[in-house]
């Protein structure tokens, strides 16, 4: 089973590759990104709600819509071949009720054509989770620093520091698990840990600042193509500096604007 064999991923591949290879998903949020990155073979493409901050311009991802992640999701999954389409469930899409969870997550499916949501939170998620299985939906867990719970924590801080806080982590990935998940994020944890989390569940852990010992890895598009500025966590890898690249060709574009060098006789159309 590889990245190159042409199949569609699904939850069930995904979750498969517990111990047999590891998973690369990338963030994406429009239709040409999402080509590349099934172009390069990454398994899973997530629409995250961190849309909010690296394509909409806010503080936090709270702001970002329904109708926002339904836009972006249809966007990618115009996009993919075979990689997996997961769409980030958006901050009060899923919290108030299990009745409204399955409604909206139903919509990433049905109107989006995504292949499975994300929500964040362990056990507190549980009774959603086997909801949204039971009901024909695959689900993404994701645990550690949960930015929707940005402001109770204070910032965004390592999560699953000392042994109760471990053991607490652990507790929320077997809840997740027995509630059916397919694949569990740990977002800003001790590398320890995400090692320990891992062996703890029998579905596959995808890390972002988790540590080498998770069955996958996990970044932001933005942050590893140096799209995002100063902004360099360190768990993000940066594998190019696009921003600088961006800026230089249109400035560029406007010196030839300026000076006339642009359009040139092979732009123009002969009459
Ligand atoms: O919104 C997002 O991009 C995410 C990833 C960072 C896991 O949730």
């Amino acid at each position: 089973m590889t990245a190159a064999d042409g199949q569609k991923w699904t939850a069930v591949r995904i979750r498969q590759l517990k111990g047999r290879g590891r998973i690369s998903c990338l963030t994406a949020y429009d239709y040409f990104t999402a080509r590349r990155l099934d172009a390069a073979g990454i398994q899973i493409a997530l629409v995250g709600d961190s849309l909010g901050m690296v394509v909409l311009g806010y503080e936090t991802t709270l702001p970002v819509t329904m109708e926002d992640m339904l836009h972006h999701t249809a966007a990618v999954a115009r996009g993919v071949r075979t990689a997996m389409v997961v769409a980030d469930m958006p901050f009060l899409s899923y919290q108030v009720s299990v009745e409204q969870g399955i409604n909206n997550a139903g919509r990433f499916l049905k109107e989006a054509g995504a292949d499975a949501v994300k929500i964040e939170g362990g056990r507190i998620r549980a009774d959603l989770v086997e909801a949204l299985t039971a009901n024909g939906i695959p689900v993404m867990g994701h645990i550690g620093l949960t930015p929707q719970s940005v402001h109770l924590f204070g910032g965004y801080r390592v999560q699953g520091r000392g042994a109760e806080a471990e053991e607490w982590l652990i507790d929320d990935a077997r809840a997740l698990e027995a509630a059916g998940v397919f694949a569990i994020v740990l977002e800003c944890i001790p590398a320890v840990l995400g090692g320990k989390v891992t062996a703890a569940v029998s579905v596959p852990t995808i890390g972002i600042g988790a540590g080498p010992e998770c069955d996958g890895q996990v970044l932001v598009s933005h942050d590893l193509l140096g799209l995002t500025g100063d902004f360099k966590p360190r768990f993000v890898k940066r594998y190019a500096e696009l921003g600088g690249e961006m800026e230089r060709a249109f400035r560029a574009f406007r010196e030839d604007v300026e000076t006339g060098r642009f359009p040139g006789e092979e732009h123009s159309y002969p009459s």
